[in-house]
């Protein structure tokens, strides 16, 4: 199979679909790689890497689109790449559609295969394709929420480690998966008070156990809930109903309660944010201020980390990149996780949770594929 790395062109996004090392698992698999020039830039591979890893280098987004069989990225194609899809096309990469019906539309009327990361499931259950982007998101958002809590960033000016005789900042986290966890874990490193939130029971019971009591966890209720953010210096919203649209945790009116300059953290903003009052940033300006507030929404936090966050996709979406590659959709028809992964196909949608959000018609990949 050929495969396509276009270099990424939303705003502030430095990742890369494919990592040399990635590209020569598949060059190794007897497949060949097409990578678009620069495509590296933002974790200093350059073309040169590229090429001593087996790869081609196109010279633009339009040559890779065109040549290759899948197409392998970080984020949701923007407009000007939907329209160079085609129909039996691969894309494999984040999409995030269940808060996206203008890009649900184009790839539906592009006719191409979209294989959603965040879609795809493991054994568990769980999602392994989210799991590496969203523990390095967790950590950040604490970094994100200390730096937004300075008094000249518009916030509360408090030091979430407080020092020898001054208490600690409070940081609630509503969402304990793998975001709300790293984020707890960064927290309380640093020497904060945290409280975690989650409506599964099992889950706090495991946070439970891994912190040992340095956090406290809490039933998600709305009325917790609205008592943790009364007091919270920062809160970090991690939730997740898989493919579905984020659930709203904080809505505006829970506003006026909070501490003026207390930071909003909503990490969940590709899934269409979990506070009312969110909408999403970019790196360039991630903040901005509702009621004496202060909210950080960017939708693609890892991309601020590309050498490291490159790495750890790489990591997660090999396998599973080198099995589409190596059985096409034969792939996707023998391996359960892998479909749980197909967004779109034959201009369908193939997930039901993410139909649902978009109130779109939902077909059953297995007939889907079959006929
Ligand atoms: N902004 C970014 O750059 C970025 C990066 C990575 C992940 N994310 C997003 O972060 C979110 C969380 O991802 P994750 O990997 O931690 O998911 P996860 O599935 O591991 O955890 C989500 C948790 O939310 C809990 N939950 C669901 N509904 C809830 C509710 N109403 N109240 C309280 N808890 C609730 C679930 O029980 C679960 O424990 C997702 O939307 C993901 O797409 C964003």
């Amino acid at each position: 199979m050929l495969i396509g790395v276009p270099k990424e062109i939303k705003p502030d996004e430095y990742r890369v679909g494919l990592t040399p090392s990635a590209v020569r698992e598949y060059v190794a698999h007897g497949h060949r790689v097409l990578v678009g020039t620069g495509a590296g830039d933002g974790m200093d591979a350059d073309d040169a890497a590229y090429r001593a890893a087996g790869a081609e280098i196109a010279a633009n987004a339009k040559e890779v689109f065109d040549r290759a069989d899948m197409v392998v990225k970080v984020k949701e194609p923007l407009p000007s790449e939907i329209a160079l899809l085609r129909p039996g096309q691969i894309l494999f990469t984040y999409l995030h559609l269940a808060a996206d019906l203008a890009q649900a539309r184009g790839l539906i009327a592009s006719g191409a295969t979209a294989v959603a990361y965040e879609t795809v499931t493991d054994a568990e259950g769980r999602l392994p394709l989210l799991a590496p982007m969203s523990e390095i998101a967790g950590r950040l958002s604490i970094q994100a929420a200390a730096h937004a809590l300075e008094k000249p960033q518009g916030g509360r000016g408090v030091l979430l480690g407080g020092v020898p005789g001054v208490l600690p900042g409070k940081v609630v986290i509503i969402g304990g998966g793998s975001v709300g966890t790293e984020a707890a874990r960064t927290a309380a490193g640093i020497g904060a008070t945290v409280t975690v939130l989650d409506k599964s029971v099992p889950r706090l019971r495991i946070l439970d156990e891994m912190f040992a009591g340095r956090v406290v966890t809490r039933y998600a209720t709305r009325g917790a809930v609205a008592e943790e953010i009364a007091s919270a210096d920062a809160v970090v919203g991690a939730v997740l109903v898989p493919g579905a649209s984020a659930p709203k945790v904080v809505s505006r009116a829970d506003l006026a309660s909070m501490l003026r300059g207390a930071v909003l953290v909503d990490v969940a903003i590709d899934q269409g944010g979990c506070f009312e009052t969110s909408r999403p940033t970019t790196h360039h300006q991630p903040t901005f201020m509702v009621e004496g507030i202060v909210h950080y929404c960017v939708a693609n936090m890892p991309g601020a980390v590309p050498r490291t966050s490159s790495e750890a996709l790489n990591h997660a979406t090999l396998p599973f990149g080198l099995a589409l590659a190596d059985r096409g959709l034969a792939a996707v028809a023998r391996d359960p996780h892998l479909r749980d992964g197909l967004n779109v196909h034959k201009g369908r949608i193939t997930h039901r949770a993410v139909a649902e959000s978009l109130h779109l018609d939902f077909s059953d990949p297995t007939d889907l594929m079959a006929a």
